[in-house]
């Protein structure tokens, strides 16, 4: 235990955001306490990491549910089970996919800074996220903290953006990376607007919401749109407000996307990258942030 906390597990900080876990086996039974300091640690640093914890898929499940209800989705192969997407560049026949294959497109999406499901009314608010298969180099994911770049906007920059919404596209996301398909199976993503300052549901903190799936912002031109979006997007993704992650097999990382944006990193596609992806459905819509 920390000392001087309550936690029944140790942390260590991943350096300027994000913390990695010991002392807790995700593979065990979790009391209904260490879960409860679990998901507070999550919602405090929105990022946390676990090693050597390979999680079968219906324990890494049955993790995401103490969370919430899981999020249904399909992505590419309709026969795939909803609660778990597997980004694997691995065919069916333990081929390494092409980067011209169809689901790779699909995944090229995910090397855009963004948070998981925004093109929903409601979005995810959890993700529990494996290394099954790590590639021998490249592969990596980053993450980068959304409350944080608030508290570095400067006023002028905040008082602009208060009442502002971003619409998020991920038609368009998908176009701008050569798929004209799509390929959310059972999914009509006609884009909508969330806004750009968004209070934590839980914790009450403000923090931007913006992202790479966002080609527009409500009421402003598109050069505008785009000059405001890049603006924001480098105060998010500074090096000091990110981390980025090199995969072991077995690593386990569980974020909250409604405090961080993430994105994968491409690589040599002559190396298997397996991961599973679990996404915890959000409980209400981004809550945007005024001030008092
Ligand atoms: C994702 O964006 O959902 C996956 C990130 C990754 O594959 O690293």
């Amino acid at each position: 235990m920390n000392a001087g906390s309550e936690h029944p597990f140790r942390t260590r900080s991943l350096g300027p955001i994000g913390v990695e876990i010991e002392g807790l086996d995700l593979r065990q039974a979790i009391s209904d306490s260490a879960f409860a300091a679990l998901r507070a640690t999550v919602v405090e640093e929105g990022l946390v990491l676990f090693r050597d914890q390979s999680l079968e898929p219906e324990t890494q499940i049955a993790l995401g549910k103490r969370f919430g209800p899981i999020e249904q989705l399909v992505v590419g192969d309709e026969d795939a089970e909803p609660s778990m997407v597997k980004i694997s560049n691995v065919d069916a026949e333990g081929r390494v996919r092409q980067d011209e294959d169809h689901f790779m497109k699909l995944i090229a999406i995910n090397e855009g800074w963004h948070t998981d499901s925004s093109f929903r009314e409601i979005p995810s608010s959890f993700s529990v996220f494996t290394c099954v298969v790590a590639p021998e180099e490249g592969g990596d994911t980053m993450w980068a903290h959304l409350q944080r770049a608030f508290d570095r906007l400067d006023d002028g920059t905040r008082s602009r953006l208060v009442g502002r919404a971003g619409v998020h596209d991920y038609a368009a996301a998908y176009r701008a990376r050569g798929n004209e398909r799509g390929g959310i199976v059972g999914f009509d993503s006609d884009p909508l607007s969330h806004p750009l300052l968004r209070e934590h549901p839980e914790s009450g903190r403000p923090g931007l919401y913006v992202s790479e799936h966002m080609p527009e912002i409500e009421g402003l031109s598109a050069e505008e749109g785009e000059a405001v979006r890049s603006k924001l997007l480098d105060l998010v993704t500074a090096d000091d407000n990110t981390y980025r992650h090199h995969w072991a097999e077995g690593d386990v990382a569980i974020w909250d996307n409604r405090m961080m944006l993430h994105r994968a990193q491409g690589f040599d596609q002559r190396y298997a990258r397996v991961m599973h992806h679990v996404r915890v459905a959000g409980s209400e819509a981004p809550i945007s942030w005024t001030p008092n």
